[in-house]
């Protein structure tokens, strides 16, 4: 295994007051290597946004602290955000990608966007980069051309990796990527993940609900029940022989699974 790229120590999320207050997250502990793809995985509720948010620098943690590259960059105590030149390196994708798209923006516009953000390059040059990212993830030059709305939902979310992939990220997180579209757009999208991971080296975050989804892509996952990892593991491992009553669940829960086919 390559060397230890991000790391989340103990990270823990409360929110709310008094005798509403609860813990979103619990001293959550995960970490990703060079070119690894680990999963997060946990029903509907059990922390998995809030801790990929702490991740990504867009939700400070009650306690803990995320380390990039052996440093802390963010933490509880210290930092307010996490600082800009570490920003661009950990990247996320979200579950719906048509509200993380702008409805006025042709859709390699809103990828030359984040191109110029990150890298501050003329604009031409940030077209071609722009197109060059959306060809990566099996966008048409045409289909650059569109608005979003012209997209399939397949489609809109291989515009959202492509504008992650804008800064050249070492991490991606992709948060239940597939939940809002149909069965082959998934297959391809998941895919396309994949030979990111196994052909850039890109390290991935692959969290879902469906730990079916998990195994086909990650080599090690983290289970989630509640706000507390419950079970880790490497992926197999965790399928074959799972230690803990949730994570069985989860694996009677995978579709196609029921009755037997276990
Ligand atoms: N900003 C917030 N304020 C209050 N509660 C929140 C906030 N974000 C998430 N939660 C709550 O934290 C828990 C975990 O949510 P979330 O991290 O979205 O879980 P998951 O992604 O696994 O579905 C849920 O009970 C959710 O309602
Ligand atoms: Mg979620």
């Amino acid at each position: 295994m390559t060397e230890l790229l991000l790391e989340g120590k103990e990270i823990t999320v409360s929110f709310g007051r008094g005798a509403e207050a609860f813990d979103a997250v619990r001293a959550a502990s995960v970490t990703v290597s060079g070119g690894e793809a680990v999963g997060i995985v946990g029903e509907s509720g059990s922390g998995k946004t809030t801790l990929a948010r702490v991740l990504v620098g867009l939700q400070r943690p009650s306690a803990g602290e995320v380390r990039l590259e052996g440093e802390r960059i963010f933490s509880a105590h210290n930092e307010q955000r996490m600082p800009r030149s570490e920003r661009w390196k950990t990247q996320m994708i979200f579950q719906d990608p048509y509200s993380s798209l702008n409805p006025r923006m042709r859709v390699w516009q809103a990828v030359a966007e984040a191109v110029q953000v990150w890298h501050n390059l003329p604009k031409a040059a940030a077209r071609e980069e722009a197109l060059r990212l959306l060809q990566t993830m099996g966008i048409s030059d045409d289909q650059a051309r569109q608005f979003p709305k012209s997209l399939s939902g397949g489609q809109r979310q291989r515009v959202s990796v492509a504008r992650a992939l804008a800064p050249g990220p070492k991490v991606l997180i992709a948060d239940e990527p597939t939940s809002s579209i149909d069965q082959s757009a998934q297959a391809q999208l998941l895919n396309l993940l994949r030979r990111l991971q196994t052909e850039q080296g890109l390290s991935i975050i692959f969290i879902s609900h469906d730990l079916g989804l998990v195994r086909y892509l990650t080599s090690r996952v983290y289970v989630m029940q509640k706000g507390d990892i419950v079970e880790t593991g490497e992926t197999q491992a965790v399928m074959e022989q799972p230690q803990h009553p949730y994570t069985r669940l989860l694996i009677d829960s995978i579709p196609g699974r029921g009755n037997g086919a276990a």
